[in-house]
This record gives C-alpha cells, structure tokens and sequence, in this order.
C-alpha cells in the first residue's frame, strides 16, 4: 500500500471509516464522499439547482437509509450511487462525480 503523503495515485481525500456509514464527509472543499458499508462514492459539493453547497453547516450532510442525500436548501434527494436526483425541485439533475479509486481503507481522488 502507498503512503497517502507521498502516493502517485491521486489526491488523497479521507479515510473510509472517517465517513459515517450511511452518511457523507466534505473530504476537501468542494468535495463530499458517501458511503453505504465498504463501498464510497465522491461528488463535487455542488447542488445542481442553485449551484450552492449541499450543505448548510460545515460538514453536516442529511442522508436517508444509506441510500439518498438531501440538499440542506431546497431537500432535492440525490442517490448515492450515480448522484441522480430523484425527487425535489432539479429532479433528473445529476450531482458531478469526482472519479475515485481506495487502497485498503484509503480513499483518493483520481484526478
Ligand atoms: S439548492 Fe439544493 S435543492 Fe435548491
């Protein structure tokens, strides 16, 4: 495994276990990474109806059965796995991916 400090495989974002299960973590500014059990999905922390955060305060994401993330602002519900919105007021916008790739626990922004 590469040290996160001096890996050649991305930016490093966060540690999987530092992401509530269920839940997301703003890894970087601009940058939130959910998570459903092992697996880990990262999006730009941009809601696609008023181009804001997601959130309202810092670092605190509203998710629903590990499966759906609510803007703070207007409640769109965006899934977890592709970032689609699925119900509220930009229905069928998408949130942007930010590609990501793990190393044990580790998680990096491939970009
Ligand atoms: S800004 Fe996110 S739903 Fe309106």
């Amino acid at each position: 495994m590469n040290d996160a400090a001096s890996n050649s495989n991305g930016v490093p974002l966060c540690i999987l276990d530092d992401v509530p299960d269920g839940g997301g973590l703003e890894a970087r500014a601009e940058v939130v990474v959910l998570r459903r059990g092992d697996s880990a999905w990262a999006y730009r922390n941009v809601c696609p109806h008023f181009s804001i955060p997601l959130n309202y305060e810092p670092n605190t994401f509203w998710a629903y059965g590990g499966e759906l993330l609510m803007c703070a602002h207007h409640s769109a519900m965006f899934r977890f796995e592709d970032g689609v919105c699925v119900d509220g007021p930009c229905l069928g916008a998408r949130l942007t991916p930010v590609p990501i790739r793990t190393e044990g626990r580790r998680i990096f922004a491939d970009e």
